[in-house]
């Protein structure tokens, strides 16, 4: 119970830890592959839609929610409504926290392989289509990528374990900054390749015909997923900032900081898809397919691939624990459980789960819902459809149920015109675009209408 009133200790790691849940495997592989199945540019400005008109309010909203609770999602949405339908929110961001563990803990076990692949130099494998063929025959081997799951996911147990200052915030106020640097340093390498100007003309280019309704409903998707957005996370860590953090500037920086991210994985990759001749749309394998191309080519390649893939790990482990601490918050407040006992129960869980989205690849990829794999559907079923419900829900309650002294006063906005303007948009947005935006996506990408 003492890590209910647990605080992180600087703004840096404030910024840190809630950019280092933001930024991961959101940015560096679903976007690439998301844009590259969804026509790119058209797909970036959806995105970018999304993350600036919805994400960023909706950020400001669950940041209200956690600070003035103090509190896990269930118990916060608890305190402020009691006995009401809003705490079913609290399901709704237990519940997508699990889903979403379990499918990113595979993407993230391929990081470790690759980390040991790019060690092995790729055994000698250095053709496009040879570390094309590579990836296909791991990730259909079924024992490793179960076993790096469970790897991973033993990974968040010990960091989990340790508590919210120790254990999250003195990683994350390392790693990000690292991973900066050196997507920099790549994204620098691809603007020399050969084919850059057809890369950079598909990420930034956008063809208006391929705006359907289900490119909007994925584009939507991407944003909650790669905000964090719609599950409480926000809510989880922003019950551990301070009185004086400032809200609304914190979530400009994450939401600005996890676009640059994401934008640069698209410089990375897109001009090496079509510089080594491979398909955009290749799906969730694209950056696993294509990324060690690049490095290989590359002076110290191995080197380079090592270090890639040892960050990449590194920031979907900032990821995972902060999806990890939704579901721990609520069994530690709500079921008063011990917190190693409620972080064995969370990766107990996610182990299940994994292991079945892992070997969705393999030996249960003919194993389908709805005519999608489980890995597919779970991510799928989160990011597009529980992420923005629960966006939904939280800018409805905020905008419209929530005392609006209390939205004032965390937001703590100055008396300056620009704070009076930017405190009427955040209400505006809550009230108005964002709900009525979900829903018109929802009605026409589900094909509801
Ligand atoms: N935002 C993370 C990423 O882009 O990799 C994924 C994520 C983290 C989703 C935490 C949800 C969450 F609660």
């Amino acid at each position: 119970m003492t890590e209910k009133r647990a605080q992180f200790a600087t703004r840096l790691g404030v910024i840190a830890t809630t950019v280092g849940s933001a930024v991961g495997l959101g940015n560096i592989w679903r976007f690439p592959y998301e844009a590259g199945v969804h026509g790119g540019g058209a797909f970036l400005l959806i995105d970018l839609f999304f993350i600036f008109v919805i994400g960023v309010p909706v950020i400001c909203a669950e940041f209200i929610i956690g600070r003035h609770t103090g509190s896990n999602v269930r118990g916060a949405f608890k305190a402020l409504a009691p006995g009401k339908a809003w705490g079913v929110m609290g399901y709704i961001g237990i519940i997508a926290s699990l889903l979403i563990l379990s499918f990113y803990s595979v993407v993230a076990g391929w990081t470790m392989e690759y980390i040991f692949q790019s060690l092995r130099d790729f055994s000698g494998v250095h053709s496009a289509d040879g570390l094309h063929d590579q990836f296909d025959t791991f990730a259909q081997s079924n024992l490793r990528p179960v076993m790096w799951t469970v790897v991973f996911l033993i990974c968040n147990y010990l960091i989990l374990a340790r508590g919210v200052r120790k254990g999250i915030e003195k990683m994350s106020n390392i790693l990000m900054p690292m991973l900066f640097v050196i997507l920099i340093i790549f994204a620098i390498n691809s603007l020399m390749m050969p084919e850059v100007a057809k890369g950079l003309e598909f990420l930034f280019k956008p063809d208006f015909s391929k705006i359907t309704p289900s490119v909007l409903l994925g584009g939507m998707g991407q944003a909650f997923f790669s905000l964090s957005l719609g599950l409480g996370c926000l809510i989880t860590y922003s019950s551990y900032f301070k009185k004086d953090t400032p809200l609304v500037r914190t979530a400009f920086t994450t939401a600005g900081l996890d676009t640059l991210v994401s934008v640069l994985a698209g410089v990375i990759i897109f001009p090496a898809v079509f510089t080594f001749g491979q398909e955009p749309a290749a799906g969730p394998k694209l950056v696993f397919e294509v990324l060690p191309s690049i490095f290989i080519n590359l002076p110290g390649g191995m080197i380079w691939s090592t270090l890639f893939f040892i960050l990449l790990f590194l920031a979907s482990l900032t990821s995972t624990i902060s999806m990890s601490e939704i579901s721990i918050a609520y069994f530690v407040e709500e079921f008063k459980m011990e917190r190693k006992k409620a972080t064995r129960l969370n990766i107990v869980i996610a182990i299940v789960f994994g292991t079945l989205c892992a070997l969705s690849f393999g030996c249960m990829s003919d194993f389908t819902i709805f005519g999608f794999t489980l890995f597919n559907l779970f991510d799928y079923l989160s990011s597009n459809i529980l992420l923005p419900v629960g966006g939904m829900i939280t800018s409805i309650f905020v905008g419209w149920v929530l005392d609006r002294s209390v939205v004032r006063q965390e937001l703590n906005l100055s008396a300056k015109p620009v704070s009076r303007f930017a405190f009427a948009a955040i209400v505006f947005c809550l009230r108005f675009v964002a709900p009525v935006c979900i829903g018109l996506v929802f009605i026409f990408g589900l094909g509801i209408f």
